[in-house]
């Protein structure tokens, strides 16, 4: 007779946490291909957290939905208890305790950048509403469809009974960004680059802060000594990869923006390692930076691992600094008037800054 399986089963499960359950919008979509499998596998949440995966998709890519969820269920991962797609918001958010949005219309061909924060905020100002009237109340909300911080924004105007704090844009693949060419600037591995933020939008004003980012401990202006290098090739290399990569691939990244949802999720539900931070774009209420109130803008976070984050204070600025994040914050707030009619605070006034850019812009 062989061991008793089912026995072994039955506790591993009693051991196991209460299952969670994930909202994924865009589910048959690029990004979410590589990332449904990593949710299931156990990678992001721990080895011990059964999820239930609720995908959400359209009508017109309802057939791939189903193809995904058949991928799904085929693959027989342990963790994953659960699958079930739709096209209503209301539905497939009921009890979500994260809601990882990233469907959205790319930027089309002639259309101006108003139009896209118009459609694109239509969906996440529905997506808001949904979120708070079926979500669970403290659901996590990570926003990765373009323009992700004012979409964050609109999604969370939209939520008032879910807290502010709780909605986040993605900027974690722009801090990978950065990470990887520090590295390679400075030919050591990785995993001793730390104390990377982005600051600010995600478009082509972000700031990537050399400035407070250290290799092996050390700041970064004192091991990489090329001033130039770090304000005009690495700043502008790390705002325009999303572009740089469209130009190789003929489409946006989804790969690589999977593994920094991954990343971004679980820099929430583990301690921040000591000493280190993390960048992602949230509510600015109450922040120390003196960063205009009211705008999803990215900063430097730690987290206790609760799925919560609080602001970092050891920070330092220079005029450089200064002058960079000031640019991010301007585009972010004539960005915020231009989606006024979403957020509940009156007519739209859109007047964009030039170079209001997605990475994948230029
Ligand atoms: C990226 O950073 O790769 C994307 O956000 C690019 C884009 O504009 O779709």
């Amino acid at each position: 007779m062989g061991p008793p399986v089912l026995l072994l089963v039955e506790e591993e499960t009693k051991s196991w946490k209460k299952m969670i359950n994930v909202a994924v919008s865009g589910a048959a979509g690029m990004i979410s291909n590589h990332l449904l499998f990593k949710l299931a596998s156990g990678e992001v949440f721990g080895p011990d957290q059964p999820i239930a995966l609720k995908l959400l998709g359209s009508e017109r890519s309802f057939e791939a939905l189903e193809g995904v969820a058949m991928e799904l269920e085929d693959s027989l991962y342990p963790l994953l208890r659960e699958v079930s797609i739709g096209i209503d918001p209301y539905e497939v958010f009921e009890d979500a305790d994260w809601a990882l949005l990233i469907g959205a219309k790319p930027r089309g061909p002639g259309m101006e950048r108003a139009d896209l924060l118009d459609i694109n905020g239509q969906i996440f100002a529905e997506q808001g509403k949904a979120l708070n009237a079926v979500a669970s109340p403290n659901v996590k909300v990570m926003v990765v469809g373009n323009p992700c911080n004012t979409n964050a924004l609109i999604c969370l105007k939209n939520a008032p009974n879910i807290p502010a704090k709780n909605f986040h844009a993605l900027t974690r693949l722009d801090e990978n960004r950065a990470k990887c060419q520090l590295a390679l600037k400075a030919g050591v591995f990785y995993d001793k680059v730390s104390n990377v933020t982005i600051w600010g939008n995600h478009s082509t004003t972000q700031v990537p802060d050399f400035l407070n980012a250290k290799i092996h401990g050390i700041p970064v202006p004192e091991v990489i000594r090329d001033r130039k290098w770090l304000e005009e090739d690495f700043t502008q290399m790390v705002q325009t990869r999303g572009g740089a990569l469209i130009k190789k691939w003929g489409r946006s990244s989804a790969a690589s923006t999977a593994v920094s949802v991954v990343d971004a999720i679980r820099s929430l539900v583990t301690p921040t390692p000591e000493g280190d931070w993390f960048s992602t774009g949230v509510y600015t209420s109450g922040n120390p930076y003196g960063i205009a109130e009211g705008i999803v803008f990215s900063m430097p976070c730690r987290s206790n691992g609760d799925g919560d984050y609080e602001f970092v204070k050891d920070v330092i600025f220079d005029d450089y600094l200064r002058k960079k994040i000031k640019k991010s914050e301007d585009e972010l707030l004539a960005e915020k008037k231009c989606v006024a009619h979403l957020t509940g605070e009156g007519i739209a006034v859109c007047d964009l800054p030039e170079d209001t850019m997605l990475p994948g812009e230029v």
